[in-house]
């Protein structure tokens, strides 16, 4: 559905040239859901922008829907461009019109009646939950209602593609849930593809399959969500892993000298990390009956990404070297990575 072929942009400002968006290829397939990751500055809102040419690249091909955007003339692409809704952070809703009149708002000389735009309106409101509140006006709503209204506002034109430039990012993690949500009905329900660009890591793992890691206008690291960040190669990747997982509070834990963590002579200290999808298995009982250690777990964060367990523990485990060791090799057999901190 969205086709981006050796994308470059840079900009020309003050003097100074930035390249925002460095040789960038991707594929998004239709009806999926697809993240692109970054910190700030790392070029995310301007490939957003090359998507549907708000920015023209410098370099490289567009392709939407088997159009390449970057062949059109100006008529052809304003045409194209109504089948890519956008949304964003700070919503840009008109503040004069009422949730109706900004959802109804790309209807204007399409040629439909009052009536056809009703009709085409109201199922819309219905569907992000705002049928009560047609006759508002944003100032009298929240932050997830007026994201809403913006969300209803970009599926009027009936889009294949929906952009969401850090969407959720003005809602606390409630409001971001719900929003989240909607657009996963949204894409199940009217199959629009979405491609979802933020610096939450919580809201890749939520709704995304696949996941593009951005870091100055390169894409450095690119594949389906769990493997990416089961297994993330590049330093960047590991700092949004981090960054929902507190399992690297351990090395904090073990430099703080007012709460030294005991270790007995002949004791591990290992942090477990999940690199597979594996079905969930009881595996810290069954280390410690099949090779009779003692596990104590320490720290852990592990999550279920399309059902599937990501992340780890950190544990502490007693029994013997040799035990000790064929635990290990247990558990590297069934994908579990093990690292060993320090030991007794
Ligand atoms: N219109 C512009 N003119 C000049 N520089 C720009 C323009 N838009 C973005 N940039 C620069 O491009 C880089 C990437 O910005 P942006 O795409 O907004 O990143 P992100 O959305 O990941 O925070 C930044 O260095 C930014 O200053
Ligand atoms: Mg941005």
């Amino acid at each position: 559905m969205i086709r981006l072929e050796h994308v470059s942009k840079r900009f020309e400002a003050g003097g100074q040239t930035v390249e925002a968006v460095k040789d960038v290829s991707l594929h998004i397939e239709k009806g999926s859901i697809a993240g692109i990751i970054g910190f700030s500055g790392a070029g995310k809102s301007t490939l957003a922008r090359c998507v549907n040419l708000l920015e023209r690249p410098t370099e490289g091909r567009v392709i939407v829907g088997g159009s390449e955007l970057t062949a059109l003339s100006g008529r052809q692409l304003r045409e194209k461009r109504k089948k890519i809704g956008m949304i964003f952070q700070h919503f840009n809703l008109f503040a004069s019109r009422t949730v109706y009149g900004n959802v109804a708002y790309p209807l204007r000389g399409s040629g439909r009646s009052k009536k056809e735009i009703e009709d085409k309106v109201k199922p819309l409101l219905e569907l992000v939950g705002l049928s009560d509140k047609a006759d508002a006006y944003p100032s009298q709503l929240s932050g997830g209602q007026k994201q809403r209204v913006a969300i209803a506002r970009a599926l009027a034109s009936d889009p294949e593609v929906l952009l969401s430039d850090e969407a959720t990012s003005a809602l606390d993690p409630e409001t971001t849930q719900s929003i989240l949500r909607l657009l996963k009905e949204v894409n199940r329900a009217l199959g629009v593809t979405i491609l979802i660009i933020t610096h939450e890591m919580q809201v890749i793992k939520e709704i995304c399959s696949q996941v593009y890691v951005m870091e100055g206008g390169r894409i450095v690291e690119q594949g389906d969500v769990f493997q990416v960040f089961a297994v993330p190669r590049q330093a960047v990747t590991r700092r949004f892993v981090d960054s929902t997982s507190h399992l690297s509070r351990i090395q904090e834990l073990l430099d703080d000298p007012a709460r030294p963590i005991k270790l007995n002579p002949g004791d591990y200290l290992f942090r477990l990390n999940y690199l597979e999808r594996s079905t969930s298995e009881a595996l810290i009982s069954n280390i410690s009956r099949r090779f009779e250690l003692d596990v104590n777990i320490l720290l852990g964060s592990i999550e279920l990404i399309d059902g599937n367990p990501l992340g780890g523990l950190v544990v502490v485990a007693g029994g013997g070297h040799d035990k000790i060791a064929a635990a290990a090799e247990y558990l590297s057999k069934r994908n579990v990575q093990v690292e060993v901190i320090s030991h007794g």
